[in-house]
């Protein structure tokens, strides 16, 4: 029911080709994640999805239909937006209700439905009052309701939490995840911020520009980027990327050096190198270590204090800025010494230069 297959899908407006070749293939019940910045296409991705914009080229079924031709209506899916678009008149029973209520179902089915959407969402003490006397999160969440009662075989949300503060950011996104184990209905979900996608995701598309850059679990994204923009998106701070030079492929290894790296062994994750080629290392933050006899040597710019770990960024010799996340409860001043080490099996090498 709730596969969902695009094939060499395109969008243009006019002359501007926004979706570009894109190739996702998205399992019955999986939580799928579109990721990127702002302006790389995921609203018009999943506005193609639901049927609110017509696709130029390519091939989009859900469950074994092609629906590039039917109606919003016909495709059984739910979308729930940025902005809640609930009615400031109606109560939360009433708007979770809306859909059915002009789809005239019969009135015990309303009630079924709307107080099995409010349990689950956790609401059945809001369904009298009006979105006036709610928090953000619950307008959210009655947002959420109404797609939940017309049991759609495919929910789709653009950027749910955005307009939410940090605290109930994080809480919505729990209930987010906890509706899905429930209900295990098939979800897409848009979003600029890498964290909902690692902690939400079963499956994440990474997308810049309109393009597809790589698609896989979470933790694989993280630990075998397979270009700079993936590296670099995942990941907080993101990573380091220093420029070095191809000195020998191995079996397993690349052996770089860099200006203040020396000579690194580096896992080439199945890449190949030609000696003399230039390319990119990158390291963590997190894999970083201040090490006195460490190969690279800067000063602290600022240091800043998060609780779980300390960000350190620094100023390396002729200015390449290195970003350090230290476990210790360091404080570092600006303008100090500091010197770095690392296990170069834990870094990436990359063909790009950025
Ligand atoms: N109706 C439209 N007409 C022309 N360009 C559009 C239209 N909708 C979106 N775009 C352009 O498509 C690109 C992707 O937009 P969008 O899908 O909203 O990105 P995102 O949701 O990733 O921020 C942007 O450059 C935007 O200006
Ligand atoms: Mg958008």
């Amino acid at each position: 029911m709730g596969a969902i297959s695009l094939r060499g899908i395109n969008k243009r407006f006019g002359a501007t080709h926004v979706i570009k070749d894109v190739n996702i293939e998205i399992e019955q019940g999986e939580f799928c994640v579109f990721v990127g910045p702002s302006g790389c296409g995921k609203s018009t991705l999943l506005r193609l999805i639901a049927g609110l914009e017509d696709i130029t080229s390519g091939e989009l079924r859900i469950g074994d239909r092609v629906v590039n031709h039917l109606q919003p209506k016909e495709r059984a899916v739910a979308m729930v937006f940025q902005s809640y678009a609930i009615f400031p008149h109606m109560t939360v029973r009433e708007n979770i209700a809306f859909g059915l209520t002009i789809r005239r179902e019969s009135r015990a089915e309303i009630d079924r439905k709307v107080s099995e959407a409010a349990r689950m969402l956790r609401m059945e003490d809001l369904l009298d009052r009006r979105p006036s006397q709610l928090s953000g999160g619950q307008r959210q969440r009655v947002a959420i309701g109404r797609a939940v009662v017309r049991d759609p075989s495919v929910f789709l949300f653009d950027e749910p939490l955005s307009n939410l503060d940090a605290a109930l950011r994080m809480s919505t996104r729990q209930e987010i995840a906890a509706l899905h184990a429930q209900l295990k209905t098939t979800m897409i979900y848009v979003t600029h911020d890498q964290v909902e996608a690692m902690t939400l995701a079963d499956k994440i598309v990474v997308l810049k520009e309109g393009r597809v850059m790589q698609i896989g679990a979470p933790m694989d994204l993280y630990h075998n980027p397979a270009n700079l923009f993936v590296a670099g998106f995942l990941g907080a701070p993101s990573m380091n990327f220093l420029p070095v030079t191809v000195e020998a492929q191995g079996a397993r290894t690349v052996t770089v050096t860099g200006d203040m790296l020396g000579r690194t062994e580096v896992p080439h994750r199945g890449r190949s190198f030609a000696p003399g080629q230039p390319a990119t290392l990158g390291i963590r933050p997190q894999y970083l270590r201040p090490d006195d006899s460490g190969a690279l040597r800067g000063t602290v710019r600022v240091s800043e204090r998060l609780g779980t770990e300390t960000v350190v960024d620094v100023a390396l010799a002729q200015g390449t800025r290195l970003m350090a996340a230290l476990a210790e409860d360091v404080i570092l001043t600006p303008g100090a010494p500091v010197a770095f080490g690392f296990d170069g099996y834990k870094a990436h090498v990359f063909a790009e230069t950025p």
